[in-house]
């Protein structure tokens, strides 16, 4: 499948390039870039393969009949805009998260590749940790009772780091939620994987918000605590103010998991159940990701995580900071 890349940045240049040349039946074909040479720089360094690979204009960009589909890196407000001009004119898209940062916005999002028979998949890459998808088989498959844990009662995950007031993440021309679309809406997206399987949707969100710090516009430490309908309850904590170890726990009736370090980009990290080590193969997370949004596409189907994921997703980082 031919993939155009839309913005040069951070994850588009270390991770997800890198991670389209890897995966099977993908292939970066063109690049966006608000600067036509570093688009250039990028299509060289990324081998991008495209007789005309490096655009400084979207509608250019997407006018290629032979482009297939997007994959969007650019800053949190213009996942939208770029998600419905995409998919105006017949590519897929898979975003980065969070979707986007309004409901009006997640909405016509989803309809829009709906109507148009498109698929819209959300790039949440802890997805396909390896050691999270084998645990997440173990806690919530047909297994679990085998598995020894039973099931799942609370949830606690715990992302800190320490962010440059100076990024873009922290004004709100560009950004809706700092430290929770940094890495929050990761862990949010983590609990409503492992929980929902067998406790519903999440009814209750209460947060605590600091924005003391830098005094912007967003939240610098958030602390949520959630119910979700069958009684269980997750917390999560997440701050720009500060680094420290992620972690991600897990406690069920009969057993537990505790990951230390798996909340990154490189697949790695150790888990620890009631049981001892639990051994994984590392894995890039971000690889996987590729790979079942090109099945998605060649299968007709959703992808894993798809546009009504990351809509609920959005609803409750919203919720959270109303
Ligand atoms: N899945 C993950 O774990 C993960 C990790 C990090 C980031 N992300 C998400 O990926 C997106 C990009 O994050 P990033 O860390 O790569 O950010 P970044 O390093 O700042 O890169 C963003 C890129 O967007 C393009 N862009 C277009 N208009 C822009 C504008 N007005 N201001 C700034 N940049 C603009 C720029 O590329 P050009 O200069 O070429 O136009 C820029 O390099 C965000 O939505 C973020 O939440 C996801």
């Amino acid at each position: 499948m031919k993939i155009a890349l839309l913005a040069t940045g951070r994850i588009a240049d270390t991770q997800l390039a890198p991670a389209i040349a890897q995966a099977n039946g993908a292939e970066l074909w063109s690049v966006l870039s608000r600067d036509k040479v570093r688009a250039r720089a990028f299509a060289v360094k990324h081998a991008a393969a495209s007789p005309q690979p490096a655009y400084d204009d979207l509608d250019e960009l997407l006018s290629d009949d032979a482009l297939e589909a997007v994959v969007i890196a650019s800053p949190d407000k213009l996942h939208a805009p770029q998600t419905l001009a995409a998919l105006a004119a017949g590519k897929h898209v898979l975003t980065e998260k969070p979707m986007t940062t309004d409901m009006a916005s997640a909405n016509a999002m989803v309809e829009a590749a709906r109507g148009a028979g498109l698929r819209l998949g959300i790039a949440y890459h802890l997805r396909w940790h390896a050691g999270h998808r084998a645990l997440h088989r173990l806690m919530t498959g047909e297994a679990r009772t085998g598995g020894g844990f039973g099931p799942i009662r609370h949830m606690r995950v715990q992302w800190p780091m320490q962010s440059d007031p100076g990024n873009w993440r922290a004004g709100a021309e560009l950004a809706r939620w700092w430290c929770l679309s940094g890495v929050g809406t990761h862990c949010l997206d983590q609990i409503r994987w492992f929980m929902r399987p067998h406790n519903g949707e999440i009814s209750k969100l209460v947060s605590v918000i600091n924005r003391s710090v830098y005094d912007g516009p967003h939240e610098e430490t958030a602390v949520i605590a959630m119910q979700f309908e069958s009684g269980a309850t997750a917390e999560m904590c997440n701050s720009v103010l500060f680094a420290g170890p992620r972690r991600m726990e897990i406690y069920a009736e009969s057993g537990y998991a505790l990951c230390e370090n798996t909340l990154g980009a490189d697949g790695a990290g150790r888990i620890v159940t009631h049981e001892g080590d639990f051994g994984f193969a590392v894995r890039n997370p971000f690889v996987g990701e590729i790979e079942d949004f090109v099945a998605a596409v060649a299968q007709g189907r959703a992808p894993e995580v798809d546009g009504c994921e990351g809509l609920r997703n959005v609803e409750l980082l919203l919720e959270a900071v109303a």
